[in-house]
């Protein structure tokens, strides 16, 4: 037995996959899409700094993610090893100054002889790196001594979070128990440390994450890398709709649509510190509209993904600003109840496809999504029936019987002039004070959930019992509303 271990055993510290970790899905920002093997320790502080001072961090988004390309290999004794050049104080360092901004960071390596980029993977290696990352800062030179120290730095906090890729995993796939061993070999490594690490699978939906994966990761990946595009075939992301179940070449370029489209079909997989992983934020990156972005982050919110961006927070915009600090939409993404909303139906058009997703919120309210695929404007509407199909088909819920009243989660969306004052560093036109309010969690976990602008935009109307709600929505675009109750039916 490692070292380590047997001396965590002795003490009772983590012994199980239960981390306690991504109780709502986790917030932050990762170097990939933007910076790529570029990534560096400038790149990775000055976004952790702008994390804080755009506000980011205040709304919830506190993990700092470093991909792939951080590392120069193994050292003599096996360990692996920073890229001197790229982190010239080394990572501890990083990591010491993002837990200074009191943020969190996050590493990345592939369940494979090598990450994506072919830098050195961790298979076959996961005990010695899972105990590097736990531990950083200690000089790994001294092999036989590395457990010990690693146990007396352990409060010496380190990495919090791994994102774990498929890449060059030597073909130990095509079976769900394939994947779950070579995953599951990480997760032990992780928890045998004793410090709790989000552990954060990206093997791109290959042999069904969402079946094995839950009682060993925080998240998966459920389809192939997202690209900022909102509705493309491409070759290199083959794989549509339902081969997305099985797919054997997730790839890359697939876009909103495409992966949306995959991950109808298992919201019942995800639940409070399991979630369905869509892949990363393409919001600020360009290539979406303005309406495609706001849809994108919507879903990503509905559907209780991981919301990680990854675009330059330096050269960040006002239509970034307000979308990505939507505080009403980040409220759905973490809700205490941990429920992704689910597709309730969809249909062809001239243009393209409609849907509708509905999902319960805490305090009885309800989330109501309805998306615009098609290229034209349109009315659209959803019955309280479909809406409260899942609490009893043909208008049985008793949800059904009620009044509600109707909030545009998009109705409070802040104006470029408040983005403005962000950017430009004043604090004071932020629409919602959340330290003051005792931080996002707990405001996000309020049960109702305040009636304000802030958390739940602006109410548009209500509808009665067994009514329709309606709503004219954009190319691209969604309705994203929450409806809460009415107090009592004699209001009608
Ligand atoms: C892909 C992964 C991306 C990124 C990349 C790094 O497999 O899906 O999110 O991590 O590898 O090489």
């Amino acid at each position: 037995m490692h070292l380590l271990s047997m001396f965590l055993a002795g003490i009772g510290v983590v012994n199980a996959l239960e981390n306690g970790l991504a109780r709502t899905p986790q917030l932050g920002w990762n170097t990939w899409n933007s910076f790529a093997c570029s990534m560096n320790e400038t790149v990775i502080l000055d976004a952790a700094k702008k994390i804080v001072s755009l506000g980011f961090k205040d709304l919830g988004y506190n993990y700092i993610v470093l991909d792939d390309c951080w590392s120069a290999g193994r050292n003599s004794s096996g360990y692996l090893i920073p890229d001197a050049q790229k982190f010239p104080n080394g990572i501890s360092d990083v990591a010491d100054k993002i837990h200074a901004l009191g943020l969190k960071i996050g590493i990345y390596s592939s369940a494979g002889t090598l990450t994506c980029a072919r830098y050195a993977g961790s298979l076959g290696h996961e005990e010695k790196d899972a105990a590097v990352w736990a531990s950083w800062g200690v000089s790994s030179e001294f092999n036989l001594l590395l457990d010990i120290l690693v146990v007396g730095l352990l409060i010496h906090v380190q990495i919090d979070y791994l994102k774990y890729d498929n890449c060059y995993n030597q073909g130990e796939e095509g079976t769900p128990k394939l994947s779950y061993d070579r995953y599951n070999a990480m997760g032990k490594a992780l928890n045998d440390t004793g410090r709790p690490i989000l552990y954060s699978l990206c093997n791109w939906g290959s042999d069904g994450p969402w079946n094995f994966a839950p009682t060993i990761a925080n998240s998966w990946r459920t389809s192939g890398d997202l690209s900022n595009v909102w509705d493309k075939e491409d070759v290199n992301c083959p794989c549509a709709e339902l081969d997305g179940l099985d797919c054997k070449l997730p790839g890359y370029h697939c876009s909103i649509m495409n992966v949306v489209n995959k991950a109808v079909y298992y919201p019942s997989k995800a639940y409070a510190g399991a979630w369905n992983d869509l892949d990363m934020l393409q919001v600020g990156n360009g290539g979406l509209t303005d309406d495609e972005a706001t849809s994108h982050f919507s879903l990503w919110a509905a559907l209780k993904s991981p919301l990680l961006m990854t675009n330059v927070l330096n050269k960040i915009d006002e239509p970034t600003i307000s979308i990505l600090q939507n505080t009403a939409v980040l409220a759905v993404s973490q809700d205490p109840t941990g429920s992704s909303a689910i597709r309730m139906w969809r249909h062809y058009v001239d243009d393209g496809e409609i849907q509708m997703y509905s999902g319960p919120l805490s305090g009885g309210d309800q989330i109501v999504l309805l998306l615009n695929g098609g290229s034209s404007a349109r009315d659209m509407n959803a019955t309280l029936t479909d809406i409260f199909w899942a609490n009893g088909p043909k208008g049985t819920a008793s949800q059904v019987r009620s009044a509600w009243d109707v909030y545009d989660l998009w109705g409070g969306r802040m104006s470029n002039a408040t983005a403005q004052g962000i950017i430009q560093g004043e604090s004071s036109t932020r629409p919602i004070d959340m330290p003051k309010l005792g931080g996002a969690s707990k405001v996000y976990s309020q049960v109702p959930l305040p009636a304000s602008k802030a958390l739940m935009g602006t109410k548009v109307g209500s509808v009665k019992a067994s009514g329709t709600v309606k709503a004219h929505v954009r190319p691209h675009g969604v309705a994203m509303l929450r409806l809460r109750a009415q107090k009592s039916n004699d209001e009608l």
